[in-house]
């Protein structure tokens, strides 16, 4: 595996790659877990070179939030990658990647407002513009990304259809611990009491999925108040259920059976941790 630590390097490394290859980037933030892993063997099935980016990227964290204390483990995730048969593993530097002078930005629109970008002012026009210029450095004609984060899945899939570029996106969906929790660099803060009250989380979401199909004629409001009851004590962000790829709030007076493409969001604070999580609530859209 050969590491490329500026942007410079990685365009004249990747650029000399013969034209029949297929590159496949998986951005991350490190703190690689078993999520991570999936998701690069997913590129390793889907192209012939696989790029791992791993940059803790400051434009996407507000000033509040817990840019700080991300963890950072570069050495065990290098280690991991080089196991899993990765090609390139792209680590820049914040001032590689934002030099001085630095200014351009993508501004995502209204998706970016609603949701995680409701509480996380910024967050997704930090996500996408970081998202551009990997595309850009590694040239990649794929990009996976994980279904944990969905809303930011969506909010590249616009980018990339609304600035034309050349690559696919391409969904892996969210690889759960034993106890149903998703998986998350940041379950790492949960100590063994906040991961048990943590376990709400993914008991809630299916349990709402089971309800809907065995009672078809709960409306989203019903659903959505007795979620509300299980997942106390948690902090709830939001807690919405939705429809289709722009992800708009399903009415509360509607049910599931009448949404095209229904899926349940959450966002919840356990002490200082968020977490996130999302299912699709007709098992065939899962
Ligand atoms: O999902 C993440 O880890 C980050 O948001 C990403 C896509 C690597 C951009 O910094």
């Amino acid at each position: 595996m050969l590491v490329l630590e500026n942007p410079i390097d990685a365009q004249t490394e990747l650029s000399q790659l013969s034209q029949s290859e297929l590159i496949v980037l998986v951005p991350t933030m490190g703190c690689l877990h078993e999520g991570h892993l999936q998701l690069v063997e997913r590129a390793k099935q889907l192209g012939s070179r696989v790029v791992v980016s791993i940059f803790v990227n400051p434009l996407q964290f507000g000033p509040n939030e817990d840019f700080d204390r991300y963890p950072r483990t570069f050495h065990e995730d290098k280690t991991k990658l080089e196991t899993a048969g990765v090609d390139f593993l792209f680590h820049p530097t914040a001032a590689d990647l934002y030099p001085n002078g630095f200014s351009c930005s993508i501004e995502v629109g209204s998706l970016a407002n609603r949701l995680c970008g409701h509480f996380r002012p910024g967050h997704f026009n930090g996500v996408a513009t970081v998202c551009m210029k990997l595309f850009e450095i590694t040239r990649a004609q794929v990009a996976v990304f994980g279904e944990k984060d969905f809303q930011q899945l969506q909010v590249i899939r616009n980018v990339v259809r609304d600035f034309n570029l050349p690559l696919a996106i391409v969904g892996h969906p969210t690889v759960r611990d034993t106890d149903g929790l998703a998986l998350s660099s940041r379950n790492r803060f949960l100590s063994a009491q906040d991961r048990e009250i943590a376990k709400r989380i993914p008991q809630t979401l299916f349990s709402v999925r089971k309800q809907s199909l065995e009672n078809p004629d709960l409306t989203i409001s019903q659903l959505l108040s007795e979620a509300r009851a299980a997942l106390a004590p948690l902090e709830i962000q939001y807690l919405e259920i939705t429809d289709g790829p722009n992800m708009k709030t399903a009415l509360p007076t509607s049910q599931v059976r009448h949404l095209e493409v229904p899926r349940i969001f959450l966002a919840v604070k356990l002490g200082n941790t968020r977490l996130i999580d999302n299912i699709a609530l007709k098992e065939e859209a899962e």
